[in-house]
């Protein structure tokens, strides 16, 4: 064998012996919460598509609509050819939904952030992140070569601390954090980071890619309870709630025109194809036009926490931590004895001793099911 692969064969041997060696494994979604994989129909508990709306007949519609008419690909950067018409019609819809005076799309939220972190900070200035902030959002910090620090989760003393110590030696200081968090289910303490930001003339950013569509009324993490927090950088995606593909950023027209002339990850790369983007406005239709189906994912959620004495949901995402890898792996296939997929999540996902089995509500998920879940869930997974 040469270096290269006895290389990648020693780092595998390595995550097996870990038990954090993973594996694709072919997926038929068959509809909204359905899904065929190894031969087994299972009710998922593991998909992002909280409002199901990759199978809702209009999305899939418009995106066939869009691809009669323009054709499959985007055909280059938007900064070339790739700027498809629909694209005008999209960032419009964003920036009114989060009340930003413009929005800029990227290919995916993984791109945004990578792409909108290093237009704002360079070498001389600062990036705070909550420490269970996304891995883009750290991919992004750190190709943006300045200081990179983290705060404890959601602890805004914490941040004010970091921001004391160290804003003044740095040009421009970015705060960054998710809205929802991936992983947990909580919500980021968006006001206090806010008038900390404020307070320190420092930037905030927040990643509402699990709150879009699902949290404050469909709009998200900053219009929860009635009230609105003026985050002024508000980044998302299109790829979870919304049900298509692509990341976005909602924020003032002078910095969506800088993002639209220096974001690398915005001109070095092809526009979405027009079926996603079509797609996507069709999905933001639908929450608009019916703002209750958008509050099911998180009543299903709490309906999940209630009978497993889990702390309430406040999102569609509900952590089931159990710690180890192995164990969460046993959990997860048990889970699938019973007709329910649960993917074991496992670190660099989530910290070390931290693995869990990480479920996630959908608006169509049966509450039968759900109860079904829940008994199983107790009786057999926390009862440990
Ligand atoms: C908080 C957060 N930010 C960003 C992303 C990346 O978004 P995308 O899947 O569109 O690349 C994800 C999804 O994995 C996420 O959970």
């Amino acid at each position: 064998m040469g270096s290269l692969d006895s290389y990648a064969a020693a780092k595998l041997e390595d995550l097996e012996r870990r038990h954090q060696r993973r594996s694709l494994a072919d997926t038929v979604r068959e509809d909204g919460i359905w899904v065929e994989r190894n031969g087994r129909r299972l009710l998922s508990f593991s998909c992002n598509d909280y409002l199901n709306l990759t199978q809702h007949a209009k999305v899939k519609r418009a995106a066939i609509a869009a691809i009669e008419r323009y054709g499959a690909g985007s055909g280059a950067s938007r900064l070339v050819t790739g700027n498809h018409p629909l694209y005008t019609e999209l960032e419009s819809r964003l920036a009114k939904i989060k009340d930003t005076e413009a929005a800029v799309v990227f290919g995916s939220g993984y791109l945004a952030n990578s792409g909108i972190i290093p237009v704002l900070i360079g070498r001389d200035g600062l990036v705070l992140l909550d420490e269970l902030s996304h891995a883009c959002i750290y991919a992004g910090a750190q190709l943006s070569r300045g200081k990179v620090l983290t705060f404890r989760h959601n602890d805004v003393a914490h941040a004010g601390e970091l921001l004391a110590a160290h804003r003044a030696e740095h040009d421009h200081a970015l705060v960054v954090t998710d809205g929802v968090f991936s992983m947990d289910g909580d919500l980021a303490p968006l006001a206090g980071l806010l008038a900390l930001t404020q307070e320190h003339d420092a930037w905030l950013m927040s990643d509402d890619a699990h709150g879009l569509g699902v949290v404050g009324g469909g709009r998200g993490t900053s219009f929860i309870g009635g009230k609105h927090v003026e985050v002024p950088l508000q980044m998302g995606t299109l790829s979870k709630a919304i049900g298509a593909y692509g990341g976005y950023l909602c924020a003032s027209g002078a910095v969506i025109e800088l993002m639209r002339n220096r974001a690398r990850t915005l001109i070095y790369s092809t526009g979405l194809p027009p079926a996603i983007v079509a797609a996507a406005i069709a999905a933001l239709d639908i929450i608009e036009q019916d703002p209750d189906y958008a509050v099911l994912p998180v009543q299903k959620a709490r309906r999940f926490t209630r009978a497993t004495n889990l702390p309430e949901a406040q999102s569609p995402i509900v952590p089931v931590v159990i710690g180890a890898e192995e164990e969460t792996l046993a959990a997860s296939a048990l889970l699938a004895e019973h007709g329910f997929l649960a993917a074991a999540i496992r670190p660099p996902s989530v910290p070390t001793g931290g693995a869990r089995l990480r479920l996630t509500f959908t608006a169509q998920h049966p509450d039968e099911a759900i109860d079904r879940l829940a008994s199983l869930v107790r009786e057999k997974i926390l009862i440990h």
